[in-house]
């Protein structure tokens, strides 16, 4: 695997995958990896491809309370992580690159980046969108892949790539999880032994209301029941919602493909989790 620090070698290794008639696979990611990053990596991983995984904490992401501090860091465990899993290339850019003096430009996409996690975090899907731009426009890759663990997330780098007419085909690879059903995430780690017990109630209260909905409860009823739910496990909850799965608009239309998502707190530890509501 090549690990590449300076833009112009980057781009000079994508032209030289490309030269040898390979597709290019980006897998966006702040490191701090864990099994479903790697899973990102499986699926961008086909024959006729190159994977490149770039590794990049965004300053511009985290807001001014946020964990961009003592988010963890571990470059030389994630570069033999990526390695074994088979990425071709480790792409990552010094801040320098990202942000040189002067930076003055943000990408912003409303109405998708503006509820629910954006309404809790301001400026943090600027951030993720600025950043992927950039990602994008440095390595140019043919498909880039997100987990869906963060679906605020991959609905607004849709809309982008849509509106701003980047070449590039989105991949939304399912939410990895622990035995119990939590979703990995690179913050689990903050989470104390009791804390990570009673977590496991998120995927659990978030399931039950998703069934309850899809054949047919009300779902304002489902919803103020799973909000009980998780408070009584322990949570202060930021919001459950039912949203659209691809506008994330309330109150989705009749036929419309629908998605519960949440946000929790527990102790300094934030937690997202969001799942598919089927009709039955
Ligand atoms: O999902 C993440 O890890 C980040 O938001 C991303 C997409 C790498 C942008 O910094």
């Amino acid at each position: 695997m090549l690990t590449v620090r300076d833009l112009a070698a980057l781009r000079e290794a994508v032209r030289e995958f490309r030269a040898e008639g390979m597709r290019v696979a980006l897998v966006p990611t702040m490191g701090a990896l864990h099994a479903g990053h790697i899973a990102l990596v499986e699926a961008a991983k086909r024959p006729g491809t190159k994977v490149v995984a770039s590794i990049f904490v965004n300053p511009r992401q985290f807001g001014p309370n946020e964990d961009l501090s003592r988010y963890p860091r571990r470059e030389k465990a994630d570069l033999t992580m990526l390695e074994d899993a088979g990425c071709d290339l480790a792409w990552l850019p010094p801040v320098e690159t990202m942000y040189p003096e002067g930076f003055a430009s943000n990408v912003q996409v409303a109405g998708v980046s503006e509820g629910l996690d954006g309404a809790a975090r301001p400026g943090h899907f600027d951030g993720v969108a600025t950043v992927v731009s950039k990602l994008f426009n440095q390595v140019a890759p043919d498909a880039a892949y997100f987990g869906e663990k963060d679906y605020q997330q991959l609905q607004v780098i849709r809309r982008m790539v849509t509106d701003l007419d980047f070449d590039i085909e989105i991949v939304g690879v399912p939410t990895q999880r622990d035995d119990d059903g939590l979703a990995l995430s690179s913050r689990n780690i903050y989470l104390d032994e009791t804390e990570r017990q009673k977590a496991v109630a998120l995927p659990r209260v978030l399931g039950i209301a998703a069934r309850a909905i899809g054949r047919g409860d009300d779902p304002a009823a489902a919803l103020a029941e799973a909000e009980a739910s998780l408070t009584g496990a322990g949570f202060t909850v930021d919001y459950v919602a039912l949203v659209d799965a691809e506008t994330l608009e309330a109150n989705p239309g009749a036929g419309r493909p629908r998605r519960l998502l949440a946000a929790v707190r527990m102790g300094g530890t934030r937690l997202i989790d969001n799942i598919a509501v089927e009709e039955v």
